[in-house]
């Protein structure tokens, strides 16, 4: 398993270009489930996730090619309707293909995901939404066993804001008979981008963007293209890094709208933004100010950037509280920011960050995602080294992370290998 070791202290200047979105990916890709022929999702971003997601079309029969940042997918040839445990246990997106596949083949067999590194995570509200539209689901043996001749549309209420819930809902509504009206639907923009593809193969649904969606079921579905819009997540995570570790930095391929409570936050920590049509440069010159951050549903402050901010904090002048009201336990950064030197304390799902003069490099493990890069950051601006290891889990979300950083002037490499 690979480690990054990185010598804190260099300021990053210069511009970096952010690649396709992990999370519109990772719905574009089984929504093609949904209709026979080729697929072509353009800026698509090289990463452990979209592989594991190719991996497990390809088991159902899919073809599929990601050749440079396009990925091809034929559907001509699907045979098998089951997402085994061996890969959903390695991402829980895969439960995305549920949907697509019960609605055109009216079968489905889909390991429940564990629960992942910060706890359990749930998919009562996909189970629940897809009996609502009439399949059958008997959960066994670890597996979700659903069947249906054809879905009927209905109206579902989501108690709670689900990404997934939403998306799998909307792709399994598209070819129901009759009308689905989805409430309290999920308006993150990668579920608007799912939307507009399902639109562009033939789906017919309305209120787009907001969070009362309503999809009228057609019998079929064709293939289409797709341009991915750009992560805001590895985007806000390169701000961060940029506010840490000071000088200017320029990133391109970015949709600022869908970074507004970041770089909101960013401003009010002291950064200086010029935000453009698709680029944002950012600079900072004085000492990084405390800010509270609540992460919450779409446009809140992502709570897949939490970490990321904890990271930035711990070196702000002043105590930031640091809360989460998506992922109550989403804090396994905080023992390894706190070997980092760090003054941190969790009460409940909120951090208490004392900003400190300075982080010392140490080694430390990577747990999840984005607990990782917040460790990434925090080792640009340790004095001395500090390695990462296990960054494969850094791999599942950002394209050569290292490269990218170096690019900018950090001191950052990839060792190979060993057990670390
Ligand atoms: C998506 O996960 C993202 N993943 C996550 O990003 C992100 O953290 C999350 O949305 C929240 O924004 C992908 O898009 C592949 P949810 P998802 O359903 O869909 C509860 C990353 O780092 N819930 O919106 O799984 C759940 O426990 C990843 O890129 C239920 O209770 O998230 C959570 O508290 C990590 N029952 C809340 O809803 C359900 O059936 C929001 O979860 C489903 C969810």
């Amino acid at each position: 398993m690979d480690k990054f070791v990185i010598r804190g202290g260099n300021p990053l200047n210069g511009t970096v270009s952010i690649s396709g979105a992990k999370n519109a990916t990772l719905a574009l890709m089984p929504a093609a489930l949904l209709a026979g022929g080729t697929f072509h999702l353009q800026n698509t971003p090289a990463l452990r996730d979209v592989n594991t997601m190719a991996a497990l079309l390809r088991t159902m029969g899919v073809a599929a090619e990601l050749k440079g940042h396009t990925l091809t997918l034929d559907t001509g040839g699907i045979r098998h309707f089951e997402a085994p445990y061996e890969h959903v246990k390695k991402m829980r997106a895969s439960i995305y293909v549920l949907g697509p596949l019960v609605a055109r083949y009216g079968q489905a067999k889909v390991s429940l995901p564990g629960g992942c590194a910060w706890g359990p995570r749930p998919v009562n509200l996909h189970i629940e939404a897809l009996r609502k539209l009439g399949a059958e689901i008997d959960l066994r043996e670890g597996y979700i066993f659903a069947r249906a001749n054809r879905l009927a549309g209905t109206r579902i209420h989501f108690d709670v804001s689900s990404v997934g819930a939403t998306g799998n809902t909307m792709m399994a509504a598209a070819l129901a008979r009759g009308t689905t009206l989805i409430e309290n639907a999920a308006i993150e923009p990668e579920i608007t981008q799912l939307a507009e593809f399902l639109v562009s193969m033939g789906a017919r649904i309305s209120g787009i963007g907001t969070n009362r969606i309503e999809v009228q079921g057609v019998d079929e579905l064709h293939a289409a293209d797709v341009q991915t819009i750009p992560d805001r997540i590895e985007a806000g995570t390169f701000l961060v890094a940029a506010a840490l570790c000071g000088g200017t930095v320029t990133l391109k391929n970015v949709l600022p709208d869908h970074l507004a409570a970041v770089t909101a936050k960013l401003q009010d920590a002291g950064a200086s933004l010029a935000i453009h049509p698709d680029s944002v440069t950012i600079s900072r010159t004085s000492r990084i100010s405390p800010v509270d951050v609540t992460a919450n549903i779409y446009p809140g402050f992502p709570t897949d950037m939490q970490a990321q901010w904890t990271a930035l904090m711990s070196v702000a002048e002043g105590t930031a509280v640091v809360t989460d009201s998506i992922y109550f336990d989403r804090f396994k950064h905080i023992p390894e920011l706190i070997r980092l030197g760090a003054d941190i304390e969790v009460k409940d799902n909120a951090a208490v960050v004392r900003g400190v003069r300075r982080l010392t490099g140490a080694k430390v493990m990577s747990t999840d995602l984005r607990a990782s890069a917040s460790l990434i950051l925090a080792g640009l601006v340790a004095e001395g080294a500090t390695e990462v290891l296990r960054v494969y889990h850094l791999d599942r979300g950002y394209e050569a992370i290292e490269k990218k950083l170096r690019t900018l002037g950090a001191d950052i490499e990839r060792v190979a290998g060993e057990e670390f």
